[in-house]
């Protein structure tokens, strides 16, 4: 048993879309959130800098004691192996190969169309993850991290842009049969997404997976928590507390008390 929290970063709110999925599937853990909020969006950004970002974010929740990391940022999860090898002992866990597993396990030969942030498109991260086990097909769509972000999860702008990312994709030949969302962030968005798809569709993210990778590592590692009641979250964010409670909860699904948000400095 181990009563430390568990660490989650992202550049900004979408990680919260994973930590939903991780509070409803191990409701006896703690979590300490970090969102980089003052330098998102990292999808945008080189790796060199997004290496560096996701080093420093890393670094500061294991100076907080937490028991494992989760890096629930697709666009991070490229430096996933180096903070891996710097933290160890620390277990670091990333969204990709969860990801990928939930894509292929609704269509394991694809076509799997990939919805994700510039960066992780160029990395090629789950062509990388899905190894040849089915088609995959990319679409970088950067304007969704300042929608979700914005908390413009509808309506007419959040409609054209998403029409706008997905046209090119939805008239590939042959067709994709999943959508992934590739991105911590897009899961707010599934809604106008499933609009635009259609309901033929899969449409899978790596919340629900990363959840199911991260129960398997604790109980592997004997790392698991035993409180009877839950241990309210902890946010930090690099900038801009008041906005990251008022909005985040779009992503959390639940009231975040500003209170509970933390300001910190990575630098
Ligand atoms: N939510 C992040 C991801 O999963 C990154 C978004 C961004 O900062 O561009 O890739």
């Amino acid at each position: 048993m181990n009563q430390a929290a568990i660490g989650i970063f992202d550049s900004g709110m979408g990680g919260l879309t994973v930590m939903r999925a991780l509070t409803s599937a191990l409701p006896s853990e703690q979590f300490i959130y970090l969102g980089d909020t003052a330098r998102l969006p990292y999808g945008t950004k080189s790796a060199t800098t997004v290496r560096r970002y996701a080093m420093q974010a890393a670094q500061a929740l294991a100076l907080r004691g937490v028991k494992l990391i989760v890096v629930a940022c697709n666009t991070a999860s490229l430096a996933a192996r180096e903070l891996a090898a710097s933290l160890a002992p620390l277990p670091v866990l990333g969204v990709i190969e969860p990801g990928a597993a939930a894509a292929l396990a609704v269509t394991p030969q694809g076509p799997i169309a990939v919805l994700a942030t510039e960066g992780t498109v160029k990395e090629g991260a789950y062509a990388r993850a899905i190894g040849g086990r089915a088609t995959v097909l990319q679409q970088a769509c950067p304007l969704f991290v300042p929608l979700a972000e914005e908390g413009l999860i509808d309506g007419q702008i959040t409609e054209l842009v998403v029409r706008r990312y997905l046209e090119p994709v939805l008239s590939q030949s042959p067709a994709p049969r999943t959508l992934l969302l590739g991105c911590t962030h897009y899961p707010v968005l599934r809604e106008v997404i499933r609009r635009i798809a259609g309901p033929e569709l899969a449409i899978v993210d790596s919340a629900q997976t990363t959840a199911a990778a991260v129960t398997e590592l604790l109980r592997v590692r004997q790392l698991r928590a035993d409180r009877n009641a839950p241990a309210a979250p902890r946010f930090l964010v690099t900038d801009a507390p008041e906005r990251f409670a008022r909005i985040g909860q779009v992503f959390f699904g639940e009231v975040i008390d500003p209170d509970q948000v933390e300001l910190i400095d990575l630098q």
